[in-house]
């Protein structure tokens, strides 16, 4: 499965630090915004991955994460320059999904909880359709919200609805069979003037090939495109770390642990960061696990 990261659109609900820095870039605690999507990437051990972003963007996002190499990934860079929606990201990213199957994570969303590498795993193994995930929330007339069968399939999805008849919102990670690509090169853009995920996701649910996975209760999602959503997200991932003396989306450490890297990588990988807590703990991983 190939991996992409959306990092691109213009990030007007955060403005005026958007005018000079990519959303995905702004810290979220004690690490950029991106390093979160790229982790939930690497969990579902996805090494290929293709980041889209504006071209002002992309040369800060290479100098952070350059091609990979480091944490055990090929990492390549492509342009979208418009926010001409989220499903142009297949038609972009068409030759490096190849005739592979695919995971697209937004570069604003925030996963953390319970279970999480053990969902990813069940979920991306010989995907035929798509895969969808949701959260629970509690204010559903924001969101787009998907509603189920008995079996868990997907059999309906409402934009912002006035009168929902589920809380279940569904969130920044979606995975497909190869037949995105075309689904994605087929599609018109909507009202607004952009190629709607929701229109993909739709020609899935027709062909009964929809599947819906709710993260439950025990998880936390944040979709941090506002200055409040970006505070709570760096509250929520502060006190976490704090409390357990883990941390959550550290690169290094995902790469160690799945063994994409070796403890002598890692460790000189963390060099640079030596003055930092984040550097510090990559540099304790090499006394011994703290879970
Ligand atoms: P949004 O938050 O919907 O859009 P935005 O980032 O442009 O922010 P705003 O609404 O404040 O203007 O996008 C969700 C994520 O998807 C975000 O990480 C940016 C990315 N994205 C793109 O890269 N290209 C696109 O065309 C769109 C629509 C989103």
């Amino acid at each position: 499965m190939k991996g992409i990261i959306l990092a691109g659109g213009k990030g007007t609900r955060l403005a005026p630090v958007t005018f000079a820095v990519s959303k995905q870039l702004l810290p979220v605690s004690d690490k950029p915004l991106i390093y979160y999507p790229l982790s939930v990437l690497m969990l579902a051990e996805i090494k290929d991955i293709l980041i889209i972003s504006m071209s002002q963007d992309i040369p800060h996002i290479r100098r952070l994460l350059g091609d990979g190499s480091h944490l055990g990934l090929r990492i390549t860079y492509a342009e979208q320059d418009e926010a001409n929606g989220i499903a142009e990201a297949f038609i972009i990213g068409a030759e490096h999904i190849g005739n592979d199957s695919v995971a697209l994570v937004l570069g604003d969303n925030v996963f953390h909880g319970h279970s999480f590498q053990k969902i990813l795993h069940e979920s991306v193994d010989d995907i035929e359709g798509c895969v969808l995930f949701s959260y629970p929330v509690r204010d559903p007339e924001r969101y787009g919200i998907g509603e189920v069968d008995d079996s868990g399939n997907l059999v309906k999805i409402v934009e912002k609805p006035v009168d929902p008849v589920t809380n279940r919102a569904i969130v920044g990670l979606y995975l497909y069979d190869n037949a995105v690509v075309d689904i994605a090169k087929n599609l018109r853009p909507s009202e607004r003037g952009e190629l709607e995920i929701t229109d993909i996701n739709q020609v899935y649910i027709e062909r009964g090939q929809a599947r819906l996975v709710d993260f439950g209760r025990g998880f936390a999602w944040f979709d941090a495109g506002t200055p409040d959503a970006l505070f709570e997200a760096s509250q929520y991932i502060q006190v976490i770390e704090r409390r357990q003396g883990v941390r959550v989306a550290c690169l290094e450490e995902i790469a160690l642990r799945r063994g994409f890297i070796s403890l002598e990588d890692c460790l000189r990988n963390s060099e640079p960061m030596r003055g930092s807590a984040y550097g510090q703990y990559v540099l304790s991983l090499g006394e011994g696990s703290p879970m």
